[in-house]
């Protein structure tokens, strides 16, 4: 491999972690890095310069990489676009970037023969991008699913493990690094929501919108839940998925009750975990660090040393790109699916309750499974209850009417159980 010069953008935790291990490369160059605050103290002996004028990395003639690792939207989206423009190949950490804007970014890296590389954008450290590219090219891939989120697993495991606190558990995953500059994304499901949009480009062929996705977060999981799952035989998990059902492509990011014998839930602190199902090969199960700085770090490296490489190909930016399509799909309606679902009610400790609820599920075509009754300190009652698998729009339908009864204080949570895939299922 010949001498190839890098610029990079950003120097947080992953740049730094770039930084540490480019060191061990004799053949790549670091020539510039551009920061927002060029006095801030560095964790790291600097390689080279640091500039806070993006333009001294985008304009450099020399730089054939460019390495953005500052995360967001704005002004990410701009400096990637200008580095492609002056035909600049891209590795990039940024899956929000790629979710909103990736078919234009490809379609213009194509028209200008550079690669955008980005094995780091979702897993971290997990080879899970080039493993679809490339190991299960010879697959229809008919769903990839699981932990795509390191934060929340990470607050998730803490608060089931030690006990922690939902705001302390957060609080250590960002001391860690694992978390996005505005932790919202990891907690409400954004940040998974942009790596399935990623996911489904490479494993269907077809880019989904971020707003098409359904997203819910982990920010009203509470210790009691928690406690019920594993009462119940389950763990508490942030899922995403991303699975063809006919021409639709079913994408949603939710919690999710996960049977303590299924690999997901054995899947803890900031590991993410992923199933991968292809026709020929059939389920894969991925598990390794899906945030912080090294396992990142090697991510990206690693995608600079194939790209290096590459740069002696002839043919190189479309041998890399080819599992890249550029055209939208469309996503199936929540109404449709069917999963088993966890429900904890605060009701009124009176006579018939259990029987109204039981009267209004059967109606609705629900099933309940389990039930647990417990009294609580001020007056009333909680009732816990596992359903069988239900319909979507027939659970939203019997809440609908629960909200509206007397005896009803409170839906507490709602929360699905993982089932293994089968039509329509979860
Ligand atoms: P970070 O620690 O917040 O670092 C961001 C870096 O970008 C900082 O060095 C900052 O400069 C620089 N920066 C921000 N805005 C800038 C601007 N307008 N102009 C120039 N520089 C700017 O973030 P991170 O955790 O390293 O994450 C970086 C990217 O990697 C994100 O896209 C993230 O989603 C992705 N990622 C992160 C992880 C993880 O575990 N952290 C894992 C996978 C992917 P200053 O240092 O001067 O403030
Ligand atoms: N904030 C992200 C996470 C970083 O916690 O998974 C890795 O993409």
């Amino acid at each position: 491999m010949g001498r190839v010069v890098l610029g990079m953008l950003g120097l947080g935790t992953v740049g730094t972690g770039v930084v540490r291990l480019l060191t061990q490369q004799k053949n790549l160059t670091l020539k510039k890095i551009a920061v927002r605050d060029s006095t801030k103290v560095r964790d790291i002996e600097l390689p080279c310069p640091i500039t806070t004028d993006p333009a001294e990395v985008l304009e450099d003639p020399e730089i054939e990489i460019v390495v953005e690792v500052m995360g967001g939207e704005q002004p990410a989206l701009d400096y990637i676009r200008r580095a492609i423009d002056r035909r600049k190949h891209i590795v990039t950490a940024n899956k929000e970037v790629l979710a909103k804007h990736g078919p234009e970014l490809f379609e213009q890296a194509r028209k200008k023969g550079v690669a955008i590389f980005f094995e780091a954008s979702v897993a971290g450290g997990v080879p899970l991008i080039s493993t679809i590219q490339k190991g299960l090219e010879a697959n229809e891939i008919s769903s990839v699913a699981g932990i795509l989120n390191g934060t929340t697993n990470f607050i998730l495991s803490s608060m089931e493990e030690k006990g922690e606190a939902f705001a302390d558990a957060l609080k250590q995953a960002q001391t860690l690094g694992f978390a996005e500059a505005d932790p919202t994304n990891d907690v409400e499901g954004f940040d998974v929501a942009y790596k399935l949009c990623i996911l489904s480009a490479l494993a269907y062929g077809r880019f989904v919108k971020p707003t098409s996705v359904f997203r819910q977060g982990i920010s009203q999981i509470t210790p009691s839940d928690i406690a019920h799952a594993r009462e119940f035989g389950y763990r508490v998990k942030l899922v995403g998925s991303t699975r063809a059902t006919g021409d639709k492509l079913d994408v949603r990011v939710h919690p999710m009750l996960v049977p303590l014998t299924h690999p997901l839930s054995n899947v803890s602190g900031s590991h993410n975990g992923i199933l991968v199902t292809g026709h020929a090969v059939g389920e894969i199960v991925m598990v390794g660090p899906g945030a912080g700085q090294m396992p990142t770090a090697s991510a990206i490296v690693g995608d600079i040393i194939n790209l290096s490489s590459a740069l002696q190909l002839p043919d190189f930016a479309s041998y890399f790109q080819n599992a890249i399509e550029t055209e939208w799909a469309d996503t199936a309606p929540p109404g449709d699916w069917v999963c088993p679902y966890y429900l904890k009610f605060s009701v009124s400790d009176s006579p018939g309750v259990i029987g109204q609820i039981g009267t209004i599920f059967g109606e609705h075509n629900i099933s309940i499974q389990s039930i647990l009754q417990r009294g609580t300190a001020e007056p009333g009652a909680s009732v816990v209850i596992l359903t069988h698998a239900v319909r979507n729009s027939d659970m939203d339908a019997a809440l609908g009417e629960l909200t509206g009864k007397p005896f009803l204080k409170e839906l507490a949570s709602c929360i699905r159980i993982y089932e293994p895939p089968r039509d329509g299922a979860n």
